[in-house]
């Protein structure tokens, strides 16, 4: 059972943008709305949200993230893939949410297969002839894509398990389609570093769990799998990578289980109180930010918000920012572009029109790509322009 510790009030769907008729019919009344608040499980130490949302409104046709927007992350994906090949030389590879195939594409295409449920985003990877399913990761998908080939050598996914309300299903589908000595490779963003950062706004309606290694090793202690090794990497603000492989496979466990393991349990990862003392940090960093945007307003100052991150969604509708602090949104993804914002419906714009010489302050939503941005928008910096952060604590830069 759930214990609650953080309550982040009502949020809309983060990737459900809002387009012009919508706004200007005034059909946003419809939007959907839903209580977003996080609970501990004292059992298996795993946190997730409360309230699941259905998949089936999250990831449909117009699903708008493209992984490959961004050059960190496309170098990222590039690195990891590299390392995986060289490590463990699979004849075979699947991944699971690949997105715009912004993964797989470091690939050959007779050496992988794609499974996506967005629409619109398996359209690309097949177009560019990937073996793609559009479909969820079930063990039903898994006899499907079995019928038509061998079992692989490795899974591998990011930023998607932890998507998923029933994680008994994808370890067994895993299983499934695994071979004897293949590996699972996941990664997704890591508990231990939202307490460390205050990153609450790593809470929405897609992170239905936060991963420790602790939980996963309680999870994984009821299936045939286990974890072999572990990584805290940077990604999207310090992201847990877990290898997975089967209990009766050639895999040796390496030392990073037992440091990690070390570490969280110095960081009390599986106590009760240490998210509760979370939680009034929150409500600190929305004090504190309130405040500075206030006194800012106070000053005329214009502020933008940069990134129409799905964390920033979290943070305006718990904070409650609209258009009375932030004058819009400027995002480089093209079908965010000319859309709103959920629930506070602030314009999107693109860079190029919105940070104009009368940007004073530009809200980082995006701010796990900070150092990118910064290199980027170094004029905008040198002619006074600051960037307002709020991990880990509230601060301009
Ligand atoms: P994410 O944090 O969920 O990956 O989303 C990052 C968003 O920020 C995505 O919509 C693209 C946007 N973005 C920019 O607008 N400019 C940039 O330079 C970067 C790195 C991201």
């Amino acid at each position: 059972m759930k214990k609650k510790f953080l309550d982040l009030g009502r949020q809309p769907i983060t990737n459900s943008f809002l387009n012009k008729n919508t706004i200007k019919k005034n059909r946003i009344k419809k939007e959907f709305f839903y209580n977003l608040s996080a609970g501990f499980n004292k059992k298996n130490y795993l946190v997730s949200i409360m309230n699941f949302v259905n998949p089936k409104k999250q990831y449909t046709n117009k699903y708008a993230h493209r992984a490959s927007q961004s050059k960190t992350m496309n170098e990222s994906f590039k690195k990891i893939a590299t390392r995986l090949k060289k490590r463990f030389k699979p004849k075979k590879t699947l991944e699971i949410g690949s997105n715009d195939g912004v993964f797989i594409k470091n690939f050959k295409k007779d050496k992988v297969i794609a499974v996506e449920p967005c629409g619109n985003l398996a359209k690309i990877t097949r177009q560019n002839n990937f073996k793609t399913y559009k479909d969820f990761w079930s063990q039903k998908l898994a006899k499907k894509i079995l019928k038509n080939n061998n079992k692989v050598d490795l899974i591998y996914s990011a930023n998607t398990i932890s998507h998923i309300p029933n994680l008994s299903e994808v370890f067994k589908a895993v299983s499934l389609t695994l071979s004897k000595n293949g590996v699972f490779v996941f990664e997704d963003p890591y508990i231990g570093s939202v307490i460390k950062i205050n990153s609450y706004d790593q809470f929405y309606d897609e992170h239905v769990h936060l991963f420790s290694l602790l939980s996963m090793l309680k999870i994984l202690s009821k299936t045939d799998l286990s974890v072999f090794d572990v990584e805290i990497i940077k990604t999207h603000g310090g992201s847990i990578r877990f290898y997975v492989c089967k209990k009766n496979s050639n895999h040796k466990k390496t030392k990073n289980l037992k440091k990690l393991k070390l570490a969280e349990t110095k960081q009390k990862l599986h106590k009760f109180s240490t998210y509760q003392r979370f939680s009034l940090r929150v409500k600190k960093s929305k004090k504190d930010l309130l405040n500075l945007l206030s006194k800012l307003k106070a000053k005329n100052k214009k502020i933008i918000s940069y990134g129409a991150t799905y964390k920033s969604t979290t943070v305006f509708n718990y904070c409650n920012i609209g258009k009375k602090f932030i004058d819009y949104v400027i995002d480089t993804t093209p079908n965010k572009q000319g859309k709103f914002t959920p629930g506070k419906h602030l314009p999107i714009i693109s860079p190029e029109k919105g940070l104009d010489d009368n940007v004073d302050y530009a809200f980082l939503g995006a701010w796990n790509f900070e150092k990118e941005i910064v290199q980027k928008e170094k004029s905008f910096l040198k002619r006074g322009g600051k960037f307002i952060v709020h991990v880990p604590k509230v601060r301009i830069i």
